[in-house]
């Protein structure tokens, strides 16, 4: 384990510092200790915060200043690496990509927000849950180029007709929004999730691709995209502005009509 340095200790005091301009906000976070808890509890923490900071620098404020061992992934803080999808006021979003001026109470009173990990996958300790299952569902897609035959000896030429069959599909970051905002994923854990089928999306329809087929046999299971019940969560969650529940019906489209 870490040792927490003499500067980091210094820095859990309590204060967070209220730069000029901050409005305090309460922030209720739900807590998951496996080491000590039996079950998730919430915990309240009142924050200054800017309007113009992300979700993201408050809960990093929170861990800097007032409790070291809340957790939480992150990386990139700009919306690309897909880590820090998280419930925020019930609604899957990136904690990096949301404002703060964007939550406050309209009345003037104070603002509380709600975070909580993303539902659907064992929470592995206060907002970090175990991605595994996600992801043991997108390798099982086969979500990479399958081409056949001798290599090529020159780039393989698209018409951009035939690569904007694909485009939306592309922007997917795997930050399991989608996935963890389906009643259906919770309700049963071995669907594959929109996630998955986005991702075969993106290789089925590449005129590149040679995989289609085995990639919709594998959709074709009970597991697959017939469990899709339409809700549009997926879509509502997906912060890349992704039309995952089209995506979804194309799949189911191409399994009918056998046509890609
Ligand atoms: S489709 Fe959207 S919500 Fe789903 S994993 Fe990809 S980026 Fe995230
Ligand atoms: S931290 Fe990378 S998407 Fe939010």
């Amino acid at each position: 384990m870490t040792a927490i340095s003499e500067d980091t200790t210094q820095r859990l005091s309590g204060q967070i510092p209220a730069p000029e301009g901050s409005v305090t906000i309460t922030v209720k976070i739900l807590r998951f200790n496996p080491e000590v808890d039996t079950e998730a509890h919430w915990e309240s923490y009142d924050v200054p915060a800017l309007p113009t900071d992300r979700v993201l620098n408050v809960l990093m404020s929170i861990k800097n200043y007032v409790d070291g061992t809340l957790s939480f992934r992150r990386s990139c803080a700009h919306g690309i690496c897909g880590s820090d999808a998280m419930q925020i006021n019930g609604i899957n979003r990136l904690a990096c990509k949301v404002l703060v001026k964007d939550l406050l109470a309209k009345d003037g009173k104070q603002t509380t927000v709600t975070i909580a990990p993303i539902k659907g996958l064992p929470t592995m300790k206060d907002l970090y849950v175990d991605m595994e299952p996600f992801f043991e569902a997108y390798r099982a897609v086969k979500p990479y180029l399958i081409a056949y035959g001798n290599e090529p000896t020159r780039e393989r030429i698209q018409s951009q007709a035939d690569r904007e069959r694909f485009d939306d599909t592309t922007k997917c970051i795997l930050c399991a929004a989608c996935t963890s905002s389906c009643p259906v994923y919770w309700n049963d854990g071995s669907y594959f999730g929109p996630a998955a089928i986005v991702n075969a999306h993106r290789f089925i329809f590449d005129s590149r691709d040679e995989g289609s087929e085995e990639r919709l046999d594998i959709l074709n299971d009970a597991e697959g995209v017939w469990r899709c019940r339409t809700t549009f969560n997926c879509t509502d969650a997906c912060p890349r502005g992704i039309q995952v529940t089209k995506a979804i019906q194309e799949v189911k489209r191409a399994l009918l009509f056998k046509r890609v």
